[in-house]
């Protein structure tokens, strides 16, 4: 069997989301809905998704649509064939019945199933049949999850099963771990039952839904949509019949009967319609009050809605014992939480999986957790873990680790894969570098630089782990969600409300210092990111010497919604690269114009695909889809690169006033279309003095060093002005921009 042809029944939120990633892989797939639905739908849905499911919008020409009366020929030479139609055990029964009377011999069958246990799906096919059924469940939004579960009995055609998990690492990019069946598999059964806790627990104490959010949260290294924000996203009615299906399908006895029923309101919510981010709202509604939006969420106690408060824990790094710790009800709900988590897990082990590293993989892939349970008790520590709790529950797992007597027990991540991942090769470092910002891991011939602040803002010391890693090829990776966010900007505006401009100018000139030490000094510069790669963050990229990006990406130099300039060296180097094009030949202007729209409008790109046309990514540059990868490409890229030379010195030969006049059209066209307004207008001509060379003619020719010079003054301009300063702390208060 070799997966060419794929075919998918049922085209909802799912059947669509798989489709668009195998578009993305270039594997041909027919997606087929009742006639009714039309499943010509989702493909509009597709292109109009966002985030985006597709790479590229020209990905959808892989896609095929069709029905299941008209078009169900197609099964016949499909190679794989995914069912994802509603959870209703006698429509999936009789989908197979069609299924199996079709298909070819060659072919494998599965189910994208959440709840409905393996048996019984495949209880009215063969022998023959069940060999080659298995469950694929993947997780919603299908291209941004990494997790995907693979179901399968004893009786399997083992070698398919191999394949398809093969094929769905190296083409679809997922992290595959294998399960047996057993109800919720392994992220939905802990990820799942996490949520009931941090939902029962937070009544039980008395906390309001944001405070129960805010712990349940980043603090604990968990997405800050927390249990109730999470619950609206899912939707609470979905959210139900999981559980309803978890209730049926688990033993009485076990723990999460006792919180599967949740919170009562539930229903009523359900009911009115309140069913979460897609209904009218649910623990969390916007509602307008005085023509403002205003985000409201429900009191539990009156059962009304409040305006929603901001609960600040003062905390920005994930550090589990000393939150557990803490002298107040936020640490007493965190240990409750995280204790009653690793319990469960640990009672889990092995009757659902051997290994407790899997369910780890799959709360972290699955759930966007940047630690499972097991990880989570590695960081308290054993021995803290076994003094704070008050009954172990003859749980063997944990009884075993505290007859050992050890401290830490947790080997290495991804056991999952073969693939030398980032979280195993750290395990085999040489000695260890850090400051507050970064940590750099230092090998035989190579060198690591891991970013570790919030979203991986950018500081000082980031900077100075980068110059202080390149006594040897250096790689910049790191396993959080983000590459980069971009400078850190409560580091530079703390300087500015001490109005230290001084210190701010000795950050920006390091940056740039830096980052031409990354692209000149003797040694490779291997950039591997995925997530966000933004502003500051972008500037590493384009100053490094390869990159090898993961196909989930939003690249940009995003500076002036900020109202500011790129000053890392990013107007310099994207301008440096669009003059090396052809039309840049032509046209001595081109190339300054062509930046001043990408960077003056901020444009970003979804993806390495979108990257490239901007060039934010240059020739010099490697396509992952699969995250794991990242590691040994990077690596891969040392090894080629025995002789490296670093790039010769660039000199810009730009017209100055001429190309500034041509901006200055543009921007009037702006301004009184009302598209731009006066600060604006003032950002865009300090953007136009950058990329246009300042006082300079086509005569001359300008160094990199005065183009940096060159962004440093601009930036500098802007950051003393009112309006900027107002933008930047809207961003740091909301997180969002501040249109106008
Ligand atoms: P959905 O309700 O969005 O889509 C189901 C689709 O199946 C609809 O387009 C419907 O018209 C179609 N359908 C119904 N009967 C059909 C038939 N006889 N032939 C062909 N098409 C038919 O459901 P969703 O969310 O996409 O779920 C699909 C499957 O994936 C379910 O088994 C669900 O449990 C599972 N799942 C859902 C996740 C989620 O987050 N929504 C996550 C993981 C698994």
């Amino acid at each position: 069997m070799n997966i060419k042809k794929v075919v998918i029944i049922g085209s909802g939120t799912m059947g669509s989301g798989i489709a668009a990633h195998l578009c993305n892989a270039d594997i041909p797939v027919v997606l087929l809905d009742l006639k009714t639905e039309i499943a010509e739908k989702a493909k509009e849905k597709i292109l109009k998704s966002r985030p985006p499911l597709l790479f590229d919008k020209s990905k959808i020409s892989s896609l095929k649509t069709g029905n299941i009366e008209e078009d169900f020929i197609n099964v016949s030479n499909a190679d794989w064939i995914i069912e994802a139609v509603v959870e209703r055990i006698d429509v999936k029964h009789k989908i197979y019945e069609q299924i199996f009377k079709k298909r070819k011999k060659n072919s494998i069958v599965s189910s994208n199933t959440s709840t409905i246990p393996l048996k019984i799906l495949s209880e009215k096919l063969t022998d023959a049949d069940k060999k080659d059924f298995c469950i694929t469940h993947f997780f919603n939004p299908v291209r941004y999850m990494g997790l995907l579960e693979i179901v399968r009995e004893n009786n399997n055609d083992k070698k398919k099963i191999d394949l398809l998990k093969d094929f769905c690492e190296k083409n679809l990019g997922k992290g595959v771990i294998i399960c047996g069946d057993t109800p919720g598999f392994l992220g939905n059964r802990i990820g799942v039952y996490a949520m009931q806790i941090a939902m029962t627990e937070a009544i039980k104490m008395n906390l309001t839904i944001e405070e129960a959010d805010a712990v349940f949260g980043r603090p604990m290294g968990i997405p800050k949509t927390g249990v109730f924000a999470l619950y609206d996203l899912i939707g609470i009615d979905l959210m139900s019949d999981v559980l309803k299906s978890f209730k049926k399908e688990l033993d009485n006895n076990d723990e999460f009967q006792k919180v599967v029923e949740g919170l009562p309101i539930i229903n009523k919510l359900i009911d009115t319609g309140y069913t979460g981010r897609k209904g009218k709202g649910g623990f969390y509604r916007i509602n307008k009050s005085d023509g403002k939006k205003v985000l409201e969420a429900l009191d539990l106690n009156k059962n009304k809605y409040f305006p929603s408060k901001k609960i600040d824990l003062k905390i920005d790094k994930v550090d589990l014992l000393k939150l557990i710790n803490r002298d107040d009800k936020y640490g007493k709900y965190a240990w409750s939480v995280i204790s009653k988590i690793i319990l469960y897990s640990s009672s889990l082990v092995p009757k659902i999986t051997k290994e407790y590293n899997d369910i780890d993989e799959a709360l972290r892939l699955g759930f966007n957790w940047s630690m499972g349970p097991f990880e989570m008790l590695e960081s308290i520590g054993l021995k803290n873990f076994f003094t704070k709790i008050d009954n172990i529950n003859k749980n063997s797992f944990l009884e075993n680790l505290k007859n050992q007597g050890l401290n830490n027990f947790y080997d290495q991540r991804q056991k999952y894969t073969n693939i030398q991942t980032l979280g195993k090769i750290k395990k085999l470092v040489l000695k260890v570098d850090k400051n507050e910002s970064a940590e750099i891991f230092r090998f035989k011939d190579f060198n690591i630089v891991e970013f570790k602040t919030k979203a991986n803002a950018l500081d000082y010391n980031s900077m100075n782990a980068l110059m202080n890693a390149t006594d040897k090829p250096l790689i910049i990776i790191n396993e959080s969600m983000q590459f980069s966010a971009g400078v850190n900007l409560n580091y530079v505006m703390n300087f500015v409300l001490k109005n230290d401009l001084k210190s701010v100018e000795k950050f920006i000139k390091y940056f740039q210092e830096t980052c031409k030490h990354l692209k000149y000094c003797d040694n490779p510069v291997i950039s591997a990111p995925s997530g966000l790669a933004l502003g500051g963050g972008e500037e590493v990229l384009l100053q490094s010497n390869y990159v090898v990006s993961h196909t989930n990406i939003v690249m940009g130099l995003v500076e002036t919604i900020v109202g500011l300039v790129p000053a890392g060296g990013g107007c310099k180097e994207l301008l440096w690269r669009w003059t090396q094009t052809n039309n840049a030949q032509k046209d001595p202007d081109y190339a300054s114009l062509k930046v001043f729209d990408i960077i003056g409008y901020a444009k970003t790109a979804t993806s390495p695909q979108q990257a490239q046309p901007m060039l934010f990514l240059d020739k010099n540059h490697e396509v992952i889809i699969n995250r794991n990868n990242l590691l040994p490409f990077a690596r891969s890229i040392i090894e080629k690169n025995k002789n490296f030379k670093p790039p010769s010195k660039c000199n810009f030969k730009l017209s100055g006033e001429q190309v500034r006049q041509k901006m200055q059209i543009i921007l009037d066209d702006l301004y009184n279309s009302k598209k731009i307004l006066d600060h604006g207008m003032v950002v865009g001509k300090e953007l136009a003095y950058v990329l246009s060379g300042g006082d300079t003619n086509l005569d001359k020719e300008i160094s990199e060093e005065q183009m940096y010079k060159l962004e440093l003054n601009s930036f500098m301009k802007l950051l003393q002005t009112e309006n900027t300063q107002k933008r930047i702390k809207h961003t740091l208060k909301t997180g969002k921009p501040l249109i106008n």
